[in-house]
């Protein structure tokens, strides 16, 4: 088979997606089962227990330790029916969820993990919305269902108030939350018993039943989910192929991480129904094909992962082609050369050669400290992808070192994170001192923790202001110098950017003069 056909079957047999919940709702839980349906550990567990050494080997992440919160994405390859599963892991806090919208640029699909006594919490409405932003079809698992919880309509109409999203059920539970004795298949009208293993550690065998057996094990209980089909039939709330892949409608799925319910459908629908990689659009919007040489771009960069070798790591989605490790790319920006010798998959600090990688799947540049986010590296033909959209920071403070002796370490550190991403840095135009702008207040203790530990520059932080911030022009910042209650700051990229000291100021200057340029989102 040709290199290019081969690129294309690989494609169609890789899924590459990302879980997207709030916090407790059990990404990590589910993320554990899949990797225990899929055959890829033998005890659920493991994750959490590979997490657990991780963190003990690694000292920056003593701050995830501290506040039981994952700062670090990382990615899991598996394979699961004859697929390649690449499940891109998403921090959980909304401080860092610049981090996340950077991961979802990498990902075809999202499986959007929601709670069933909790629905749609703030956490989960925000990261639909870059979902939403970026057209991503969105599966959805009702979880805990082993527990007290809303009436799972109720919870249809509140995912369609809330987020816009058409809940389509493929699988509807039997029995009440907290009273779950199986599911309704929707597809095949027949009912799946579970069988509860001790503390969900093992795989549990399901157990098919037709409509008559259910009734007469279950009585009301079937009825009951047999009468919520049938509403659900009239109302159209229908899988459509069609309205999924295009961010309308969320094929939905019942059932309970912690025990296995309905982990198994899921896995199953993220095979059978999230879409492979498609052609990558470049930045004129013109598609990649997957049969194309290779090409990828970077969408995250993380550096001291593991303080023993104290690297560096790119993280590159493959858009086309083939990879193989060895071989020698051109770097978009520079147009340079770039040895790709040490290709690694990460799961944290652990690390395990690649040697060859298709379109949907991610590879791990180990040192290429030269790379950016949103950097291309191809292996013919010049290929730019597009900048990856992120909301505007809402947070700034000005940094500088504490003992000025370190301030060579302290320019060192502070061009290191922006590099990663961590915050962005900004400057008043004449002025030296460093502004720090980010999402979310941790980001900030992430940079001073890291510059302490990594290049020994303990840092001044003034207190972080909550601020209104636009993205503008040359001819807008120019008229803006005159206004009160904004400041025009540069990013290190040439970004300038309309600093206001409150959204009322932001209001005034819109109303004042609504053909300046003030947008709200600022790509990396
Ligand atoms: P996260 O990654 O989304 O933050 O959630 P995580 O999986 O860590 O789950 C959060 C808590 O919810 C955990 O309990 C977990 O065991 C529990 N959980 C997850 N899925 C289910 C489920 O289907 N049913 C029930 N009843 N609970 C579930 P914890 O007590 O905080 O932690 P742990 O001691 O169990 O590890």
């Amino acid at each position: 088979m040709s290199e290019a056909a081969e690129a294309e079957k690989q494609a169609g047999r890789r899924r590459t997606f990302a879980i997207i919940s709030h916090p407790d709702a059990g990404k990590t839980t589910l993320t554990e089962k899949f990797l225990l349906y899929a055959g890829a550990v033998e005890q659920a567990g493991a994750v959490k227990a590979r997490a657990g050494r991780q963190r003990a080997r690694s000292d920056w992440m003593e701050m995830e330790q501290q506040r039981g919160i994952s700062i670090s994405s990382t990615v899991l390859q598996f394979a699961y029916r004859d697929h390649t599963i690449n499940l891109l892991d998403t921090p959980g806090h909304r401080d860092f969820s610049e981090d996340t919208y950077r991961v979802l640029a990498a990902a075809d699909a999202a499986v959007m993990v929601l709670d069933v006594a909790k629905g749609i919490e703030p956490q989960t409405l925000k990261l639909f919305e870059v979902c939403r932003s970026r057209n991503l079809p969105v599966l959805t698992f009702l979880n805990k269902c082993d527990r007290p919880g809303k009436d799972p309509l109720a919870l249809l109409d509140e995912i369609e108030q809330q987020i816009g999203l058409a809940p389509a059920p493929i699988t509807w539970p039997v029995g009440e939350p907290g009273d779950f004795h199986g599911l309704l298949d929707r597809r095949r009208g027949t009912m799946v018993r579970f069988e509860r293993t001790a503390h969900g550690a093992a795989r549990g065998v399901d157990e098919t039943l037709e409509p008559v057996e259910a009734a007469r094990l279950f009585g009301p209980a079937w009825e009951r989910a047999v009468d919520d089909v049938a509403l659900l039939d009239e109302v159209g709330a229908s899988y459509d192929r069609k309205a999924f892949l295009a961010g309308e409608s969320s094929p939905l799925f019942v059932g309970s991480a912690l025990t296995n319910f309905g982990v198994r459908h899921l896995l199953d629908a993220v095979v059978d129904l999230a879409p492979p990689p498609s052609p990558s659009l470049d930045a004129e919007g013109v598609p990649r094909p997957l049969e194309q040489p290779f090409s990828g771009f970077v969408f995250k960069i993380q550096a001291n992962m593991n303080p023993a070798h104290r690297d560096h790591v790119a993280f590159v989605r493959v858009c086309s082609g083939h990879f193989e490790r060895g071989m020698v790319l051109t770097h978009g920006p520079t147009g340079k050369p770039f040895s790709t010798k040490y290709a690694a998959s990460v799961f944290g600090s652990e690390r395990n050669t690649i040697d060859d990688a298709w379109p949907g799947d991610v590879i791990g540049l180990v040192n290429a400290s030269g790379l950016r986010i949103c950097d291309s590296l191809y292996a013919a033909g010049p290929v730019t992808f597009p900048s990856i959209p992120a909301f505007a920071p809402e947070l700034t403070a000005s940094a500088s070192p504490k003992d000025l002796s370190r301030f060579k370490q302290f320019r060192r550190g502070v061009e290191q994170m922006e590099q990663e991403g961590v915050v962005q840095v900004l400057r008043r135009p004449g002025d030296p001192t460093t502004i720090l702008a980010a999402v979310g207040q941790m980001q900030f203790e992430v940079f001073a923790h890291r510059l302490e530990r990594e290049f020994g520059a303990a840092v001044d932080l003034s207190v972080p202001q909550e601020r209104t911030v636009r993205r503008t022009d040359g001819e807008t910042a120019g008229h803006l110098r005159g206004v009160g209650g904004v400041d025009v700051l540069e990013r290190t990229d040439g970004t300038l950017l309309a600093v206001f000291n409150s959204p009322y100021w932001l209001d005034r200057v819109e109303a004042d003069h609504p053909d300046w340029t003030l947008e709200a989102i600022v790509t990396t």
